[in-house]
């Protein structure tokens, strides 16, 4: 495998990063203009989230061509030229695949309805529905009126599921991942990749029997084992992780276990404190038995803020987020950032239900009211777990709209980013983002000292990591706690020390 490890990927969600048309909608010319800005940050690569063309009833996971870039964002020579920019600046392009499902606008759903004798053998259909739930809530099977049958999807109703068994769809598949490959694409991100071996009539859902082989086909008549691949793949263990990565699968995958620590039996609705004991097994976990490339994820674009969901994102946010950068960053593997998260943005908690967007969100909210919730008990669940939280646009300045547009942009601006913006921080020399920046350095240049065994401890409020070089104590907690440390250190989360005692939300690490 080429080198592929120690890497530094940073997400953007083209919708939300920074338009330059005024229509209130990202594009990738806005992305052009801020690569020196992810360059100084230290990034190698950009995982851009899908800008195919796009009905986008769920922000663009819905695709309805594969080969063209939606109008929204720019055409296909944009996205040409954004490769041959970053290249430049020494980052790689990863394109996010959603291979799983298509829109139901794609012209193969449309021949499908049709009947088409080709097409209607690329999706699933069943006379009858079963018990699958989509992951949006309510049944996984739509009717079709056209067709007198039911089609599966996982997803939304405007999300049908392809069929992976059919040789031709998966033919059709590689041809387009290669399209891009030759356009010059490094990387791939693989949306819900464990859900295509999915044997429906079972009740087989993740990681089936045939996944495996399809992963294989897929890797060598593609990116094969040259570019960077991170498949999605919630709550896949250790050795599941393992089985799919390597030369004939992916460089790595999201198993989300750190992130649905939270989650109460599974629902992550439903949130229970952390428990920090738990944290720390996962990471010994990941850390010290797995042989294959972690890929360190705190953030991303359907989750909440992890600042706002663990620690405390008002009174100290700014050392909420340098504590949970220093834990991470001091990881082995690759750091995956997600837009804003280098500058400590947080939750947007909009109180009402008109300002959000997202389809699971909106899904959540019928849901909860059909079973005669409280209006402010549903809102405290949203405003707390929506996707939208981390949708909201990218804060770049104190001026309207955050600088992010000069239209009505799609999404509500947080409003705090008269507070929480790229301008003020990186002019600020203990800011989140300078000390995002010292951290992606140490780990560039000192990769060795990271990629050590580790032992991690807890007594519930302080974790502690110890490498062989270097010993990291972090208060989980808003209180003082005394500790004995000793040693040089090496990175700090307030401007002065406080001789044997951890602040609320202090960290502190040691070199040895
Ligand atoms: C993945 C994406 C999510 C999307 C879903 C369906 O989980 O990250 O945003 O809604 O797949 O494509």
């Amino acid at each position: 495998m080429r080198n592929l490890e120690n890497k530094v990927i940073y997400q953007i969600y083209p919708k939300s990063f920074k338009d330059t048309t005024g229509n209130g909608y990202g594009d990738i010319q806005g992305i052009i203009e801020k690569l020196d800005y992810l360059q100084d940050l230290g990034v190698d690569y950009i995982w851009l989230s899908p800008c195919c063309k796009s009905p986008q009833n769920d922000n663009g996971y819905d695709i309805s061509d594969y080969m063209q870039i939606d109008e929204l964002f720019g055409t296909n020579d944009d996205y040409e030229n954004l490769i041959k920019e970053a290249k430049k600046r020494n980052i790689k392009v990863m394109m996010d695949l959603v291979l799983n499902h298509t829109s139901s606008e794609h012209i193969w759903f449309k021949k499908a309805l049709e009947k088409d004798e080709k097409y209607y053998n690329y999706y699933i259909w069943r006379d009858k529905p079963n018990n699958i739930k989509s992951m949006f809530g309510g049944s996984a099977w739509s009717y079709s009126e056209e067709v007198g049958k039911y089609y599966l999807r996982l997803f939304d109703k405007t999300q049908p599921d392809l069929n992976w068994e059919n040789e031709e769809v998966r033919k059709d598949l590689y041809k387009m991942i290669n399209y891009w490959i030759n356009k010059g694409v490094e990387g791939f991100r693989l949306d819900v990749i464990d859900l295509i071996g999915k044997e429906p009539d079972k009740m087989i859902l993740g990681k089936g029997p045939k996944f495996y082989e399809y992963l294989k086909e897929l890797n060598n008549n593609t990116f094969k084992d040259k570019l960077l691949t991170v498949g999605e793949c919630w709550g896949s263990s250790i050795e599941e992780s393992y089985k799919m990565c390597n030369k004939d699968g992916l460089t790595q995958a999201f198993h989300f276990t750190y992130q649905c620590l939270t989650n109460k039996d599974g629902d992550k609705w439903n949130q229970t404190k952390l428990d920090l004991s738990k944290l720390c097994s996962i990471l010994d976990t990941w850390e010290n038995e797995y042989k294959g490339i972690e890929a360190i994820v705190m953030n991303n674009h359907d989750l909440p803020r992890l600042i706002s969901l663990w620690l405390n994102d008002k009174e100290y946010r700014k050392e909420s987020a340098k504590l949970l950068i220093t834990l991470f960053g001091l990881l082995k593997g690759n750091l995956y950032i997600y837009q804003g998260e280098e500058i400590g943005m947080t939750n947007a908690y909009f109180d009402n239900i008109d300002d959000y967007i997202d389809v699971e969100t909106l899904n959540k909210y019928n849901e909860l009211k059909e079973k005669n919730i409280s209006e402010d008990k549903i809102m405290d669940i949203i405003k707390l777990i929506s996707r939208d939280n981390a949708r909201v646009p990218m804060q770049w300045d104190n001026i309207e709209n955050a600088g992010f547009t000069k239209g009505k942009p799609w999404l509500k601006i947080n409003k705090n980013y008269k507070e929480i913006n790229v301008a003020k921080d990186i002019n600020s020399i203990d800011s989140i983002f300078n000390y995002y920046k010292n951290i992606i350095k140490y780990r560039k240049e000192n990769y060795s000292k990271i990629d050590s065994k580790a032992i991690f401890k807890t007594d519930g409020k302080i974790l502690t990591m110890e490498k062989d070089k270097f010993i990291l104590y972090a208060n989980f907690s808003d209180q003082n706690i005394n500790i004995n440390y000793k040693g040089n250190i090496l990175f700090k989360n307030y401007n002065n020390i406080k001789e044997n005692i951890l602040r609320a939300y202090e960290v502190l690490v040691f070199s040895k």
